[in-house]
């Protein structure tokens, strides 16, 4: 049989919130093309899981750990227990997010803070810890965003979803400025519409919003967890060696940026 070509061979990546949705294609993504994986959420038990289910497919390089990522002795036990049992950190993937839809007249601001919390000052921590390590390591690195085509567009309820999206993007690209002297890379996806429990726990919801979002869709459907993780496989291989401080848009045509 005819061996698919591994993009990611022998690279190590850890993936923030992959215990599902876009986190969990990545990480499963990743580990078919040869990456060895840390997988890591607050969800630990689904955390171990979609380790298990890697290693059940022949992939015996993936390990479960628990990370909130608003948390720095959190983070850095991550990172450590990459370099432990892999021996480096090549790939980082700032996946984790929370989604807390309101009017910004009836935003609660416990609500605005847990975004922030996890959506930026997550993304924030990840990134400092890992760049670290790439920097010692002295081989380069890539970092991934998982942002949203909310930080380029307005939606009614997502105020501060969108605003930390948008800094998400700011922080890319300063990022991308500052580690780039040390060959690390670091860009984004901008995911549309995509069909995890984060969308669903809005469309259930609103009757008819998923057809609507499949409308507006150019190709006439909504993303799928493996349409966003097929991106990020570009990003962190070599074809994507001259790309960075990028925002990949990955919408159907939702959101055309021009
Ligand atoms: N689904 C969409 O339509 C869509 C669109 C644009 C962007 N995104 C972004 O994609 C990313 C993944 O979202 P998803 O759709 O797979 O959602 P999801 O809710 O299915 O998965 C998010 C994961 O993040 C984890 N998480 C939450 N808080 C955390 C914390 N403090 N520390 C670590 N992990 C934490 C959750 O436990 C969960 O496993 C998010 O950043 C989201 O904002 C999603």
């Amino acid at each position: 049989m005819v061996q698919p070509m591994q993009l990611l061979e022998s690279q190590v990546a850890l993936i923030t919130g992959a215990a599902r949705g876009i986190g969990r294609a990545i990480a499963e993504t990743f580990a078919a093309h040869g990456a060895h994986v840390v997988v890591t959420d607050i969800l630990e038990d689904e955390a171990q899981a979609v380790a298990a289910a890697i290693m059940a497919k022949d992939h015996p390089h993936a390990i479960a750990q628990h990370l909130d990522v608003s948390e720095p002795e959190d983070v850095q036990r991550a990172v450590m227990t990459a370099v432990t049992t892999f021996g480096k950190l090549d790939i980082l993937v700032n996946n984790a997010g929370v989604l807390r839809p309101h009017l910004i007249v009836d935003m609660p601001l416990g609500d605005w803070e847990l975004t922030f919390r996890v959506n930026v000052r997550g993304t924030f921590l990840c990134s400092q810890a890992a760049a670290r390590q790439m920097i010692r390591q002295g081989k380069g690195g890539c970092i991934i965003n998982i942002a949203s085509a909310c930080a380029k567009k307005a939606d009614r309820e997502l105020g501060a979803y969108a605003a930390s999206k948008a800094a998400i993007l700011g922080l890319t690209r300063v990022m991308a400025l500052e580690l780039g002297e040390y060959g690390i890379r670091v860009n984004a996806i901008l995911p549309g519409a995509t069909d995890t429990q984060m969308l669903r726990d809005v469309t259930d919801a609103i009757p008819g919003m998923l057809d609507a979002l499949r409308a507006k869709s150019a190709l006439g459907r909504i993303a799928t967890p493996q349409d966003q993780a097929n991106a990020a496989l570009f990003l962190a291989s070599h074809l994507a060696a001259h790309i960075t401080g990028e925002a990949l848009v990955v919408s159907g045509g939702e959101f055309m940026d021009t």
